[in-house]
Parts: C-alpha cells; sequence; structure tokens
C-alpha cells in the first residue's frame, strides 16, 4: 500500500502518518524528518537544505527528488510506505508517479487559523519524532516524551513569521496537489479539525474499507 499524506503545515500530517504506519505495518517516510536530521548533523545534504528550511521555503525538487528515490529502494518499503510530507510540488508528484505507484493520497483539511494554534507551541520529541501541544495534544509529563522520555524541544521553523511564510508557500506550491490527485481518482480528503483520535479512525476506517473491496 503506497500512501501519501497531504496537508498544510501543522494539519498533522506527522501525527497521523506515524499512527498509520504502526497500524498498517508500513514505514512513515518524513522528507522533514529527513532534513532535520541532515541539518543535525551538518551533512553536506544538511548544508544545502538548511538556509531554505529556516526560512520556510521549499528544498529545490532535485535535491528531495533524489533522497526519496534512495529511500524507497530501502527494504522495508516492499510492503508500501506512507510519504509525509513529499511530494510538495507538482513536478515532485510527477517524478514519483515514475517512481513508484501511488494508490491514494490522502488529504486532512484543517484551516490555516488551526494550523497556526497547533504549530504554536507545538513541542517535538528530537528522538522519535512525536509531536506534542500543550493546548491541544499536551504531554503527560510537562517537557517529555510519552513515547521515550526524552526532553521535548520547539522546532526552529515554528516561530510565527516562519510558519506565516510556510503557509504561504504551501498555498502556493502544494495546495494545487489536491487537484492532481483529485482529477486521477486518487484522493480520499478527511477533517482534520477533529481530535487526534478521531482523525486517526477515520483515516483507518477509509483505508481498511479500500483494502477489505480490493481497491488497494
Ligand atoms: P515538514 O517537516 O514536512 O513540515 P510541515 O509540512 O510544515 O508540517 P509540520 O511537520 O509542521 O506539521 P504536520 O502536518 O506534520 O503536523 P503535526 O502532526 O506535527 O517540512 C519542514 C521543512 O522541510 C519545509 O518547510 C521545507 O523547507 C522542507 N521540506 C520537507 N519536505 C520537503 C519537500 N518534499 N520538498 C521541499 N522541501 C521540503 O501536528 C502539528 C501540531 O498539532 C502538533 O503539536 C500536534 O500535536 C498537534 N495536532 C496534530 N493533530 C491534531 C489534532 N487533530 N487536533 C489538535 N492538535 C493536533
Ligand atoms: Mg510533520
Amino acid at each position: 500500500m503506497n500512501l501519501v499524506l497531504l496537508g498544510a503545515p501543522g494539519s498533522g500530517k506527522g501525527t497521523q502518518s506515524s499512527r498509520l504506519a504502526k497500524e498498517f505495518g508500513i514505514p512513515q517516510i518524513s522528507t522533514g524528518d529527513i532534513l532535520r536530521e541532515a541539518v543535525k548533523n551538518k551533512t553536506p545534504l544538511g548544508q544545502k537544505a538548511e538556509e531554505f528550511m529556516k526560512s520556510g521555503r521549499l528544498v529545490p525538487d532535485e535535491v528531495i527528488i533524489d533522497i526519496v528515490q534512495e529511500r524507497l529502494k530501502q527494504m522495508d518499503c516492499v510492503k508500501g510506505y506512507i510519504l509525509d510530507g513529499f511530494p510538495r510540488t507538482i513536478p515532485q508528484a510527477e517524478k514519483l508517479d515514475q517512481l513508484s505507484m501511488i494508490q491514494r493520497a490522502l488529504s486532512l483539511d484543517v484551516s490555516e487559523e488551526e494550523c497556526v494554534t497547533r504549530l504554536s507551541g507545538r513541542l517535538t520529541c528530537p528522538q522519535c519524532k512525536l509531536t506534542f501541544n500543550p493546548s491541544t495534544n499536551p504531554p503527560k509529563k510537562a517537557d517529555s516524551c510519552d513515547a521515550c522520555g526524552t526532553k521535548l524541544i520547539l522546532r526552529d521553523d515554528d516561530k510565527p513569521e516562519t510558519v506565516k511564510k510556510r503557509l504561504k508557500v504551501y498555498n502556493q506550491q502544494t495546495e494545487p496537489l489536491i487537484n492532481f490527485y483529485k482529477r486521477s481518482g486518487r484522493l480520499l480528503a478527511v477533517d482534520g479539525s477533529k481530535d487526534p483520535e478521531n482523525v486517526f479512525k477515520t483515516l483507518k476506517n477509509l483505508l481498511q474499507s479500500k483494502i477489505s473491496t480490493g481497491v488497494i
């Protein structure tokens, strides 16, 4: 089952794709996490990507496409995968269709206002990448990850002015992908504004119904 998860910054892509990955036994591939790890380790990729990410812009298509192409060749992708944060532009989506057969694109509909609220104060686990928010999705113990206990951090690009830029970039460059997948009959859009458990159940049920009818 090869899936793409679409949605604005803060719509819950990371939250839902990690749960779906566990549920269906396929890897979650987050291009944002791959890039942040590269920045942290100061690799050549990290050095290329850092300035783009800090300012809320997308890293160039050719850079990210190469990374995804390599990642999809790994053994854990044989039964499928869920892409979180890729594709982000029409050229990325077209290239992905040449590399693999994407059966469905799940899209999380969340208002821009709600995304801004969720990202302000978002806490991220640098170890297992889970995210929390003191007001909408608090960790059980303040500042510690529920899953692994690591100290939670604020992401560099969650500053209000960078969030604004990321949302603008999303509207201009990524939102057209909704129509791209709709036109090819692969879009499954869900209301992402409900609580995380509710959104997860909706996504899971939708996918299970497609699996049981042999559609995917
Ligand atoms: P990336 O890491 O992909 O960031 P993003 O798309 O901006 O999305 P976020 O990770 O901020 O939000 P999310 O949708 O995952 O929400 P989350 O689940 O955390 O990309 C970062 C940067 O890398 C880009 O700006 C770009 O520079 C670069 N990049 C990455 N991929 C690229 C590509 N393909 N091409 C070019 N450049 C690329 O949830 C958000 C918060 O809300 C959390 O606090 C969470 O706990 C809470 N929450 C989640 N769901 C709910 C809910 N249902 N109700 C209430 N709260 C909720
Ligand atoms: Mg994310």
